[in-house]
């Protein structure tokens, strides 16, 4: 045999040095529940080892992430009911709680990046991602709110706005709205191609954000799809999208290669809540072991993800397996 792959597996420091693909604490963003009030930490049932934070441990949070080398955070609000309404104007109004928490982790740590999301769902009484009229989701009409959120953000210190409400146009609404108010150096993360998908269940009960009614279907992709995500992905790298994402992550490698394959932009996938809360229960019932965990960030770099966000994120740098 002239060809013996096996000869470049036989020692660690030969598999070391042949390896691929790597993944840094860079490439990692940690979403973060944040909830009202002093001194909360309360832990989601479906997601274990992940909680709602009150500002002040939120910021105990970060700093000990920090600590870790773990500097990119997407911050998500869990707003009380009797605070949602149709227009989700909660979002935007002054000294609300999500403000709040960005400005009190730029201005604690100016060092950390702060991915903000914008979408109505965890404000909107209808429980949806834009305006909902007899049933229908709006698409214009939302745009106006999105920007006024997308504008909050900036002002309030975000590094980079992620607009996670699959409407059309979105992308070069608000990035013109932000460069018409000096907001230039501000990104835009583009949830690109986001399907219409059953593995959010965790993260809406963290929010308690899912629809009253109906289904996300006329806004986010159908999970049958792959070509429709290059038209996407198309109008938001014109519209002035700085990152690509794909979600969920594990269900669709393919379309994150695609993406990686055919523009330059940088691309991110998001490993949503229903994956986290998969290998968890898996783990803790001893039916996988935890190297599962790396093993799926490791297939996101290797697919062409550059940005991960996933709630295994300070988990897998305490472990020290990131070495
Ligand atoms: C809402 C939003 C969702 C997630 C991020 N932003 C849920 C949804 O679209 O219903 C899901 C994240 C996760 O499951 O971890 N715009």
């Amino acid at each position: 045999m002239l060809h013996r792959p096996r000869r470049n597996r036989k020692s660690a420091v030969i598999r070391d040095m042949v390896q691929e693909t790597h993944l840094s604490p860079s490439n990692l963003i940690f979403p973060l529940f944040i909830i009202e009030g002093q001194n909360q930490k309360t832990e989601i049932s479906s997601m274990p080892g992940i909680y709602r934070y009150s500002i002040d441990n939120l910021l105990r949070e970060v700093e000990s992430c920090l600590k870790l080398g773990l500097k990119s955070f997407d911050l998500f609000p869990a707003v009380e009911e009797s605070l949602k309404d149709k227009y989700a104007t909660e979002s935007y109004r002054e000294g609300t709680l999500y403000l709040r928490a960005i400005e009190a982790v730029k201005k604690n740590f100016p060092e950390a990046c702060v991915v903000t999301d914008v979408a109505m769902d965890p404000y909107s009484s209808d429980g949806h991602d834009g305006i909902v009229e007899n049933g229908e989701i709006l698409n214009d009409e939302t745009l106006e709110i999105l920007g006024k959120m997308a504008l909050a953000h900036a002002q309030s210190g975000a590094d980079i706005i992620a607009p996670s409400d699959m409407m059309d146009g979105r992308i070069g609404y608000i990035r013109r709205l932000l460069d018409d108010n000096g907001f230039t150096n501000v990104s835009l993360m583009s949830y690109t191609a986001k399907y219409a998908s059953a593995f959010y269940g965790p993260f809406r009960d963290a929010l308690g954000s899912a629809p009253k009614k109906g289904d996300k279907k006329t806004y986010q992709m159908n999970p049958a799809n792959i070509r429709e995500a290059l038209i996407e992905a198309q109008l938001d790298a014109e519209e002035g999208a700085d990152f690509l994402m794909v979600k969920p992550g594990l269900p669709y490698l393919d379309v994150v290669k695609l993406l990686h394959d055919n523009f330059d932009l940088p691309i991110a996938v998001y490993n949503v809540s229903g994956e986290y809360a998969m290998l968890k229960a898996a783990i803790a019932n001893g039916w996988l072991g935890e190297q599962t965990i790396m093993e799926t960030l490791m297939g996101f770099r290797r697919a062409g993800a550059t940005a991960i966000l996933t709630y295994h994120a300070k988990e897998v740098l305490e472990k020290g397996w990131l070495k």
